[in-house]
């Protein structure tokens, strides 16, 4: 087994996979977002999806997580979670968000920011009537982000829930539903040689994209 430590220090990749044209950049991002999604789905269709969200609270402490991306239009990013999470309470009080997706197949990370609202119930009650009923006992059962003996055993409760309670009458809690991240900046980052990364980036001013590109 090599030493991690070791590994840390002297792990080095020259990314070179693919490189962002310049010369011809799309004028909305959502165009670049959906081709760059699409491909990190060919390479990793099981976590294409996953970002890290990062909230901040109301004490101004910063904290990320992963969480999935379950629906994107131009007006935002759509992820599910428990509205008593800590996140969740990060955002009633502070909506400003980051997302960050970063898919080292493809060498490819892409920034976000944005602010972060509550969908309407409608949409909420559609998407969670269609998760697996293991994933609905799991968002009915556990109160996200809540402090839990080290013993809590969640079968046990999962199964006294079921005893009581029929498949059909399961319906979405009202804590539990989805966010849309309204973006007002994108960085598309695509890894390249001798760490001079091309840096892509849309600003939303007065309602229009404004592109301009980083040093890397
Ligand atoms: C791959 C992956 C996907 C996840 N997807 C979600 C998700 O979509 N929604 C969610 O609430 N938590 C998701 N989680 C769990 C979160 O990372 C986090 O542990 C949880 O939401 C509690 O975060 P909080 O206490 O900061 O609110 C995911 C974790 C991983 C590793």
């Amino acid at each position: 087994m090599s030493n991690p430590k070791k590994n840390i220090k002297n792990v080095r990749v020259d990314y070179k996979k693919s490189n962002i044209d310049f010369s011809s950049v799309t004028s909305s991002p959502f165009d670049l977002f959906n081709i760059w999604i699409k491909q990190a789905f060919e390479v990793d269709k099981d976590n294409a999806n996953a970002f890290v969200l990062s909230t901040v609270s109301k004490d101004l402490i910063p904290s990320s997580r992963v969480v999935l991306l379950r629906g994107f239009t131009e007006d935002g990013l759509v992820f599910f979670t428990n509205y008593n999470s800590q996140k969740s309470n990060d955002i009633s009080v502070n909506s400003n968000v980051s997302a960050n997706f970063f898919w080292p197949q493809l060498e490819k990370q892409i920034r976000i920011s944005g602010t972060a609202s509550k969908i309407n119930k409608e949409k909420s009650d559609e998407y969670f009537s269609n998760r697996p009923l293991e994933s609905k006992l799991g968002a009915i059962i556990s109160n996200q982000s809540s402090v839990i003996p080290l013993d809590y055993d969640f079968i046990a409760k999962i199964e006294e829930y079921k005893s009581n309670n029929t498949s059909s009458s399961i319906i979405r809690p009202d804590n539990w539903g989805g966010f849309i991240i309204k973006i007002n900046l994108f960085e598309f980052w695509q890894g390249r040689p001798s760490r001079l990364h091309d840096r892509l980036c849309y600003n939303l001013e007065n309602g229009k994209w404004k592109v301009s590109r980083k040093s890397p």
